[in-house]
């Protein structure tokens, strides 16, 4: 292990890192959709109930076990459960973000590829496969390595901090234009309007899957960056920072996005479809009066998107750089280049097949990320002590001490059942 392990420079570093992470395509292109069709307000609050009762217990687990062993994910596990099964979720704890990374940037490659596309407002037909693809998404995935190479606090940290008001003012921006189209309040009405009738056990499925989705549970991620976490830092507090952040983001970007669907009256939709085939589409269509308008607006979209994939995507890439940093000794400049070549090459899979592409998203996070979510929590719950738990989460009895017996609660009964009910579903459905 190394010894001068870096640190994030304190609480406003570490919930602009973790909610770097946490905000990104899910809150862009899969909330907004969700909310709408799932019982708009009422989506929302049971949205909120998930991440209160479940996603955050899950994150804490992750946190305890980040911090309490100030390693990398195979690390904290050597040190927690050497040479037992649990090993295994440190082994899963590396490989996913790794599958993740490489599609995730794909979709980092086709914002950029906007984002250029905007200024001459012609679009053409959306190609989400192929060479053009991969040289956007090679740069892509290059830029994030970059970041990462750069260090935890003069990578990561000074990106996230950077980044995260950046993309707050941006999607105001673009929603104060939005709201003011004709026809938009039946975007605002979709969003919000709360409709009982929608409410079905699906809604708490998917509502659980895209609150641990949205905060990056489940793989690695926040066990690698609570490890950066100092020990006086508070959990609890950093949980809900970026979860409230992470919410408040997905809420903006339904309401940058869904108003201007409704004014163009089209139907809404989710996914890659939503950004880059119905959005350019009313991007063009809004500029046959002041063209400019319109590319600017388009432009500022896809930097938001671009920005918010990318500070997922130093996150992702960061989980296995640390391993091979600490693990295997491995410069830190050197490990962002293997990461950089797996990552690529596992990217040709889903870059020159979108069947593929969608494929193997749909692995990963119906699969790979309840598995490793399930493993936490039991993990945390059932193997480490007690004692130890509660030191971490409470620091040593000093913070919500009070809150704690319930949070374990959660985390020892509550959230391995809720995600096995999601496990299971996400199987046979
Ligand atoms: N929280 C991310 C999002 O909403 C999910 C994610 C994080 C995916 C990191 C990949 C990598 O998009």
């Amino acid at each position: 292990m190394s010894g001068n392990r870096e640190h994030f420079g304190g609480r406003a570093a570490v919930i602009m890192a973790m909610a770097g992470s946490a905000i990104g395509l899910g809150n862009i292109w899969r909330f907004p959709y969700m909310a709408g069709e799932y019982g708009g307000a009422a989506f929302i609050l049971i949205y909120i109930a998930c991440s209160l009762v479940l996603s955050l217990p899950i994150f804490l687990s992750e946190a305890v076990i980040g911090r309490r062993t100030h390693a990398n994910a195979i690390g904290a596990m050597k040190q927690l459960a050497p040479r037992s099964g649990w090993m295994a979720l440190g082994y899963l704890s590396v490989i996913t973000p790794i599958v993740i990374a490489s599609y995730y940037c794909i979709v980092g490659g086709w914002s950029i590829e906007y984002f250029f596309k905007s200024f001459t407002l012609d679009f053409g037909e959306f190609s989400p496969s192929g060479w053009k693809a991969l040289a956007f998404d090679t740069l892509f995935l290059a830029l994030s390595c970059g970041i990462v190479a750069l260090g935890v606090k003069g990578g990561i940290e000074k990106f996230s901090k950077m980044s995260i008001p950046v993309l707050f003012l941006l999607i105001v921006i673009i929603l104060a234009y939005s709201v003011n189209m004709p026809g938009a309040r039946a975007g605002i009405d979709y969003l919000v309007k709360p409709d009982l009738s929608k409410v079905t056990g699906k809604t708490f499925a998917f509502a659980l899957g895209q609150s641990f989705y949205s905060l990056s549970l489940g793989m690695g991620i926040i066990i690698t960056y609570s490890s950066y976490v100092r020990k006086e830092e508070n959990l609890v507090v950093s949980g809900v920072g970026t979860a409230l952040s992470d919410l408040l983001f997905a809420i903006l970007a339904g309401f940058a996005i869904m108003p201007a669907v409704f004014s163009a009256g089209i139907k809404p939709s989710a996914g890659p479809g939503l950004i880059f085939e119905t959005l350019p589409v009313i991007f063009a269509g809004m500029g046959a009066n002041a063209p400019w308008v319109s590319s600017v607006v388009s432009a500022l979209f896809f930097l938001t998107v671009t920005v918010a994939a990318m500070t997922s995507s130093v996150s992702v890439i960061e989980v296995g750089v640390a391993y091979l940093v600490e693990e295997k000794n491995i410069a830190r400049k050197k490990a962002c280049l293997i990461v950089f070549l797996v990552t690529w090459l596992l990217g040709l899979v889903s870059v020159f097949s979108i069947k593929l592409f969608g494929m193997v998203d749909a692995f990963t996070s119906n699969f790979l990320l309840t598995l490793g979510a399930i493993m936490v929590v039991l993990f945390v719950g059932w193997k480490m002590k007690r004692d130890d738990v509660r030191d971490e989460i409470t620091n040593g009895g000093t913070k919500h001490a009070g809150l704690f017996p319930v949070i374990y609660f959660l985390i020892r009964y509550v959230a391995p059942i809720a995600v096995l009910v999601i496990f299971i579903s996400n199987l046979i459905m």
